[in-house]
């Protein structure tokens, strides 16, 4: 596995891989990987022969109050569970190999509508920030398909709407969330928390699948259902920054009609801000 700093000798590798025929399928990351990360290089690999994985933490997506500074770096550790599982390159740039110009002056791209809701309101600045980097990673690697969790939900509902948006001949590929036994779900932020407040934030995903078995057996006050989940957060010991039942490709209010609802929410167990959501499907 190489593991590449420059775009100059990403983009030469990428020619040649394209030259050679090879189907590219990428993989961003901001590294600290873990099970979830991996599970996206194995649908990469199941789906291209020529797999990419980039780890950036991008200073553009975090607000000033947020966890940039700290977030978790693990290079080594990351290189070799890339590796392990088979995935060709590793592409780790720079904040100034990426922003050459800098942060202050960067072109953005935003999603509008979408991303002003759910996380959009506690992190203004996030998705806007998502979109550019993944639009400049897009630019820079032109892949066939591109991998994303489905454990942050609404960034891929986001980005498929950027590459509709702005026709990108990309093919995004939503990868289910991998759990701990306990159901939490796993992200990078779960190793801020000690042993009793992993088990504190297992609720959440508790919360969801609550929710999720009433709605399929029939209850559709789902404002109702919002605080009676919110109530039982706030009784596990999290604070609650939205729990929403949404249509899932909108990601608007469900309505009594919709019939593929996604249920997202996001709590804090201070400092820590977690999100997981669920699928909901009627079948009438
Ligand atoms: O989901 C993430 O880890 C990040 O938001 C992404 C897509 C790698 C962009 O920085």
């Amino acid at each position: 596995m190489q593991i590449l700093k420059t775009r100059d000798e990403l983009q030469g590798l990428l020619a040649q891989a394209r030259r050679d025929g090879k189907n590219i399928g990428l993989v961003p990351t901001m590294g600290n990987l873990h099970q979830g990360h991996l599970a996206l290089v194995d649908a990469a690999i199941k789906e291209c022969d020529f797999v990419l994985a980039t780890i950036f933490a991008n200073p553009l997506q975090f607000g000033p109050e947020e966890d940039f500074e700290n977030y978790p770096k693990t290079p080594e550790s990351d290189y070799a569970k890339l590796e392990q599982s088979g995935c060709n390159v590793v592409f780790e740039p720079s904040v100034s190999e990426l922003y050459p110009g800098g942060l202050d002056h960067q072109t953005q791209v935003t999603v509008p509508g979408l991303s002003e809701r759910h996380c959009g309101v506690s992190r203004p600045v996030h998705f806007g920030g998502v979109c550019t980097v993944v639009s400049k990673l897009f630019n820079l690697t032109m892949p066939d398909t591109s991998f994303f969790g489905q454990k942050d939900y609404q960034q891929l509902q986001i980005i498929r709407k950027m590459t509709a948006d702005l026709c990108m001949p990309i093919k995004i590929v939503g990868v289910p969330t991998v759990r701990e036994n306990n159901g939490l779900a796993m992200s990078s932020r779960n190793n801020y928390l000690d042993e009793s407040q992993l088990l504190i934030a297992s609720n959440i995903y508790t919360s969801l699948e609550q929710a999720k078995i009433k709605i399929e057996k029939g209850e559709r006050d789902y404002p109702a259902l919002e605080a009676q989940a919110i109530e039982f957060l706030t009784q596990s010991g999290l604070k609650t920054d939205y729990f929403s039942v949404c249509n899932a490709a909108t990601l608007e209010p469900a309505t009594q009609t919709d019939l593929h609802l996604v249920i997202l929410t996001a709590a804090w167990l201070s400092p820590t801000r977690l999100i997981d959501n669920i699928q909901v499907k009627i079948i009438n």
